[in-house]
Parts: structure tokens; C-alpha cells; sequence
């Protein structure tokens, strides 16, 4: 084989070698969640320290469920009832751990804070 042949070769390995390398990328940017946390939801989540049970944007602890897409399995007051009021209902999949989120956050948050909170997971989806 001729040089040319060589290079035509190493050419279409490095093609291929590139071609999985992008297809592995596209697997982790499908995975990761596309929808970044505000800064002010962000600061609420860390006071209540929801992130010591659950998983949002990355960051987190997956005890409880995540919460990445939690807005498509509850509604808006539902999100609201769970958190001032945690055993009004297991969640699903997790009633073996019923019990273990706190119930004082009716008490820890401001009303805004809540309207903020509920209303950014709800959009979560
Ligand atoms: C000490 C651990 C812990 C903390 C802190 C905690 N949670 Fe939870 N949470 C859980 C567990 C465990 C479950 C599943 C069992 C249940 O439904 O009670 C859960 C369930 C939920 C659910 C229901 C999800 C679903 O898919 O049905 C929501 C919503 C939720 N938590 C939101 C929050 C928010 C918001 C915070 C912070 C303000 C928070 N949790 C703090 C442990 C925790």
C-alpha cells in the first residue's frame, strides 16, 4: 500500500474514533437537565435543604425522588401540599421512606418564598 492509502486510512479512523466520541456526548447532554435552577430558587432550596434528599440541576443527594422533572407528575398544588404537609401523601415509588422529609416548612419559609418554590418545580418537566 502506498502512503496515500495510509492516510486515507488513518483519516477514516479518526473519523470514526470521532464519530463515537460525539455520539458518548450526546448521551450525557441528554441526561443532564436542560433547565438551570434561578438563583433565587436556588437560595430557597439551599435553606430548606432539599438537596440533602433530593437531586435538582446535578447537584444533590438522590434519596427521596428528583425533582429535575417533578412538575410533570404533580400539579402546582400538589407540589404546595406536599411540601407544607409531607404526609399528605407518599410519593410514588417511595412510600417504604414516607416520614423522612421535615414538616416544618410551612413554619421555615415566608409565603413568597413558597409561591416561588412551588411555582419554579411545577415548571419542571
Ligand atoms: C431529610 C430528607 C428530605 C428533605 C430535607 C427534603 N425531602 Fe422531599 N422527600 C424526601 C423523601 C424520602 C421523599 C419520598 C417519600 C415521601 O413522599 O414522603 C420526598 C418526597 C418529596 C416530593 C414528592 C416527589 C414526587 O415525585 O412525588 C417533593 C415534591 C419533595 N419531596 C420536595 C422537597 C423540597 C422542595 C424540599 C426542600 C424544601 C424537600 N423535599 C426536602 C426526603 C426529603
Amino acid at each position: 500500500m502506498g502512503w496515500s492509502t495510509w492516510l486515507f486510512l488513518s483519516l477514516m479512523m479518526t473519523g470514526l474514533l470521532w464519530g463515537c466520541g460525539e455520539g458518548a456526548d450526546q448521551e450525557v447532554v441528554e441526561t443532564a437537565d436542560p433547565q438551570p435552577v434561578p438563583q433565587e430558587v436556588l437560595a430557597i432550596v439551599q435553606k430548606g435543604e432539599c438537596l440533602d434528599c433530593h437531586v435538582l440541576d446535578g447537584q444533590g443527594i438522590h434519596e427521596g425522588p428528583s425533582l429535575n422533572r417533578v412538575g410533570a407528575r404533580l400539579s402546582a398544588e400538589q407540589l404546595r401540599r406536599k411540601i407544607v404537609n409531607p404526609a399528605a401523601f407518599p410519593a410514588q415509588g417511595y412510600e417504604n421512606l414516607a416520614g423522612r422529609m421535615p414538616t416544618d416548612f410551612q413554619e421555615r419559609f415566608t409565603q413568597e418564598e413558597l409561591a416561588l418554590l412551588v411555582d419554579h418545580l411545577a415548571s419542571r418537566r
